[in-house]
């Protein structure tokens, strides 16, 4: 595999690190302070090309490969993981998702405007008693006279109050287990379509988490996405994708951690000498590099699988696997390094630690991760 970036690669990864620092960085303390969406960068993100990277640019994306998704991601998420997450959200769940599976209406009328930035779009599987086990879907949509007639409850929803399109997934044929759950999109404001409480978190505080609930909410037939019945398949097939963007989402975060806990432990004397002179620090912020770069090659080998249409679903799991555990890892490493201060919001590495811990939840958990790496191997083997 050769990662030798292309110019193109290069200059998205260059124009990311330039917006991250010039319009994410300087709200981002306050944003986490008041758990606050940043709907002004989200739109920036949109005229950049930034939500539809990967899809082609005759359905309004910017037509761009995994590697410049991955490294865009790393980027602005280093700078801001609530960001990160909007944006893998967008691309890698609901884009991604559309562009393989949506009809020509549903490209036509919601992946345009999606890839374009025009409008936000959500993911939403989990259910109050499906979060790993995914197949236990409760909420249904019957068949009535052309439409789905909509009903249920999801739960930590990215993007729940602030998706103008939401992926809804829901049992269609209970007869059926996972084999009778469809895809639908729903459109914001539809007749019993409510929001539950916004989620006040310990990390990520400036991305929008929500429950969502519906209510008799009727969807037209034509918004079905893929068949009915490939919900699941379809929920999975794209959370392959989405879990390389965790990944790398928690490439930046760990990469945020080792440029701080470098500048601090050249600052900060102790004992008559910058503590970057013990040994004891070195070792750890020696540690903290080989963990990102094996995370980074990684990742960036799944991307490569992805982009050459090859099976890729084991990688990504392996990829966001590793890349949340370090991840965690590194903030831990960053706070010590940087002693009391580090546990005070006057300098950047707790947050670093709160936003780190979801990368390990969502989009699978790593336990779940397991799973799919342990059955992808026994299936090979
Ligand atoms: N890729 C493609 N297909 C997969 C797959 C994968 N990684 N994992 C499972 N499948 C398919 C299977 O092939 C099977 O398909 P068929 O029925 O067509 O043969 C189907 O899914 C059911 O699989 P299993 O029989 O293995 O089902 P299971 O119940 O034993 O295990 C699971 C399924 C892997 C545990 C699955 O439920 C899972 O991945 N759970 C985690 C759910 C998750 O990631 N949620 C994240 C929520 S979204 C989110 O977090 C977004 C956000 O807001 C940031």
């Amino acid at each position: 595999m050769n990662f030798d970036f292309t110019e193109e690669q290069k200059m998205i990864r260059d124009t990311a690190r330039e917006f991250a620092q010039a319009e994410i960085a300087p709200s981002a303390v306050d944003r986490d302070i008041k758990g606050e969406f940043p709907a002004g960068i989200v739109k920036k993100l949109g005229e950049l090309g930034f939500l539809g990277m990967m899809v082609p640019p005759e359905l309004g994306g910017a037509g761009l490969d995994t590697i410049s998704y991955v490294l865009a991601m790393i980027e602005v998420s280093k700078v801001d993981a609530s960001v990160g997450v909007i944006m893998s959200v967008n691309n890698s769940l609901v884009c991604y998702g559309l562009e393989k599976y949506g009809s020509p209406y549903i490209k036509e009328k919601y992946l345009i405007p999606l890839a374009k930035g025009e409008k936000l779009g959500a993911f939403a599987l989990s259910e109050p008693e499906a979060g790993s086990d995914a197949t236990k879907q409760k909420t249904v949509a019957d068949k009535e006279d052309g439409y789905f007639v909509l009903n249920g409850i999801k739960n930590w929803i990215t993007n729940g109050q602030s998706a103008d399109y939401v992926l809804v997934m829901a049992t269609t044929d209970k007869s059926k287990g996972h084999k009778g759950i469809s895809t639908l999109v729903v459109e914001r404001g539809t007749p019993g379509f409510g929001y539950g409480k916004k989620e006040d978190k310990l990390g990520i505080r400036s991305s929008d988490t929500s429950s969502l609930t519906f209510t008799n909410c009727k969807i037209p037939g034509e918004n079905l996405v893929w068949e009915e019945g490939k919900g699941f398949n379809f929920a999975m097939n794209t959370l392959n994708g989405g879990r390389i963007g965790i990944a790398a989402q928690a490439i930046g975060i760990a990469e945020a951690c080792l440029d701080a806990a470098l500048k601090y432990s050249k600052e900060r004397k102790a004992f008559g000498q910058h503590i970057s002179d013990f040994q004891a620090i070195q070792f750890k912020l020696s540690d903290m590099a080989v963990k990102v770069e094996a995370a980074k090659l990684l990742t960036l080998s799944a991307a490569a699988l992805k982009d050459a249409g090859k099976k890729y679903y084991k990688e990504a799991a392996m990829a966001k696997l590793y890349s949340s555990k370090i991840a965690v890892e590194c903030a831990l490493e960053a706070i010590q390094i940087h002693g009391g201060y580090g546990y005070v919001r006057e300098y950047l590495v707790e947050r670093y630690l709160r936003d780190a811990k979801i990368t390990e939840i969502y989009e699978g958990t790593n336990e779940i991760q397991k799973i799919v790496i342990a059955r992808a191997l026994l299936d090979e083997n």
